[in-house]
């Protein structure tokens, strides 16, 4: 993730504060609530490793994992509502893609068959949850009732009122356990710092620098100037008025000789509600950027402070003490023990007396811990990366790995554009084939992939799918000059030459000086028998 910090911050704008009661919470929720659905641009907040197909694929088995546990010990409902609550779940791709899987997996699986599964998608940007509600791709899953809206700030709010279906979860409500899902959630949402030295426990108060005098403290760049220093001070017994929390400080200091550790104290109040709508039935199912290893907190090192080139800020989330959290009231952690910081997902459970955790388990290791998100993200980066000539069965078989994952395409779009038209018709068929899936599972935001399609297509010489996919990305992203000429190439393949010279002539008034179009436009007037 790129780091934009400033280095030159010698003005002190505030000290002396815990760390989550900061100006900097107040200037991620403007940055949040102002940005809206422009956060999930290409090189603003980073979306791509937690919202993928594959990773959507790995949270679906092991979400299943849970429920044929849960079915298996007879601990759900069916007559009731299962609700699967996506926190924060910002751009909506993640949400759909999940669903994808899960409604495969319910149809493949008898036990899950007829559970009445009803996901929530969440955010308090407000923009973000009036996007979902119209976006086509998410249209069927909500008018077959699969898939419900809420406005929802993780940290203040101790209800969801559904859009669609009008219903309150509160306090309660929910007759059957409820599944949490929650990425890059958890490292953005307030958090406080703590301190072990020789075993005594302080805490870190805020000291917010800033490389200039700033007036205005809600100035919304002020993100980019500022960086953050601690102090330390006491800790009193009565530092929280839960005494969970003030069993997991002790037990750090107790524990530990010398540690540095941030206490995700937002989502500890979102898990308190969740705790009590679901009457203390919950899988937590979270990935951030993280800590889980002892070495990752025995040292006296500052937390480390990502400030995001879109203008977002995120901590490394503490998933050690989320663990410990759900553990010490008797739940299960699953947690992913690698080094690699960038995504660690872990699977925790509250105390469900009598159910074993099989099913979850097996599916934990084999979809996060075998071969997890972050894996495959280095995977399939690296290799673009550091190799631009692998073969076309290379890129088919990553992109089978991915799941169809449509960012493939664009990593790969010159490469598929060179290769497609050399490979034999096996493998084009292949390809032609891949292509649709990708299409099928494309959640669009911001990017135009019809537009790749059409192109690859054209190589493909397979006329009606670059013709229909040359239609689609005129009718989401606009015309463009390209589009519109290699729609004129397939009407070429297709025998309709007239109607090749009407999409080249719109191309050539987008883009006149266009000498391959300008060239074939007269080699086909020249056929039709219209001169230049
Ligand atoms: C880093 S993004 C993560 C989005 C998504 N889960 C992902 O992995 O791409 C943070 C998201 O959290 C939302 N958010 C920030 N603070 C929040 C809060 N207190 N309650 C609910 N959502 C919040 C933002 O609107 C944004 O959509």
């Amino acid at each position: 993730m790129p780091e934009g910090t400033p280095t030159q911050a010698t003005v002190v704008i505030e000290q002396g504060r815990r760390l989550s009661e900061s100006l900097i919470w107040a200037l991620q929720r403007g940055f949040y609530a102002r940005a809206g659905l422009a956060a999930w641009k290409p090189k603003a907040v980073p979306f791509y490793i937690t919202s993928n197909a594959f990773t959507a694929r790995a949270y679906a088995r092991t979400v299943a994992g849970f429920l044929r546990d849960l079915v298996a010990a007879g601990r759900i409902d069916r007559a009731a509502p299962l609700y699967l609550v996506e926190l924060a779940a910002g751009s909506g791709q993640f949400a759909y893609l999940f669903l994808r899987r899960l409604a495969e997996i319910q149809e493949q699986v008898p036990a899950l068959g007829g559970l009445d599964l009803r996901y929530v998608m969440t955010d308090f940007a407000e923009s973000n949850v009036e996007a979902w509600q119209i976006h086509e791709r998410l249209a069927p899953f909500r008018d077959s009732g699969r898939l419900d809206f809420a406005l929802f700030d993780l940290e203040r709010d101790h209800e969801l009122r559904l859009r669609g279906a009008g219903v309150t979860l509160s306090a309660g409500s929910a007759a059957n356990p409820i599944v949490l899902l929650a990425n890059y959630a958890f490292d953005s949402t307030t958090q406080d710092a703590f301190q072990v030295t020789d075993g005594v426990l302080q805490e870190r108060l805020a000291r917010v620098l800033s490389t200039q005098a700033e007036p205005d403290l809600d100035d919304p760049d002020l993100l980019q100037r500022i960086q953050v220093r601690y102090d330390l001070a006491p800790v009193g017994a009565t530092r929280y008025d839960d005494p969970r929390l003030l069993s997991l400080l002790e037990g750090y200091r107790r524990d530990y000789r010398e540690a540095s550790f941030l206490l995700p104290v937002g989502a500890f109040r979102c898990l308190r509600t969740f705790e009590s709508i679901s009457s203390g039935r919950l899988l937590l199912l979270t990935g951030d950027k993280a800590v889980t290893r002892d070495d990752e907190i025995e040292h006296a090192k500052d937390p480390t402070f990502y400030v995001h080139a879109g203008g977002a800020f995120s901590f490394l989330a503490n998933l050690h003490a989320l663990s410990r959290y759900f553990e010490e009231a008797g739940g299960t952690a699953l947690n992913v023990d690698r080094r690699d910081q960038r995504l660690k997902v872990a699977a925790l459970t509250t105390a469900f007396p009598d159910v074993a955790w099989d099913e979850t388990r097996l599916a934990f290791r084999r979809s996060q811990e075998d071969f997890g998100p972050a894996d495959y993200h280095a995977l399939v980066f690296g290799l673009r990366q550091h190799n631009a000539t692998v073969p076309l069965q290379s890129i088919l078989a990553q992109i089978r790995l991915g799941c169809w994952d449509y960012e493939l395409v664009f990593s790969w779009r010159e490469q598929l554009v060179k290769l497609a038209p050399e490979a034999p018709a096996w493998q084009q068929a292949d390809l032609a084939e891949a292509l649709e899936r990708v299409w099928e599972e494309y959640y669009p935001i911001q990017r135009d992939l019809a537009f790749e399609l059409a192109r690859i297509f054209v190589v493909l010489k397979r006329p009606e799918q670059a013709l229909r996919f040359g239609h689609e990305s005129v009718r989401t992203h606009g015309p463009h000059y390209l589009t519109y000429l290699s729609m004129g190439y397939s009407c070429v393949l297709l025998g309709r030459e007239a109607e090749a010279v009407s999409w080249i002539d719109r191309s050539l008034e987008l883009k006149p000086d266009n000498a391959a179009a300008t060239s074939l436009r007269a080699s086909l007037l020249k056929r039709l028998g219209g001169g230049a």
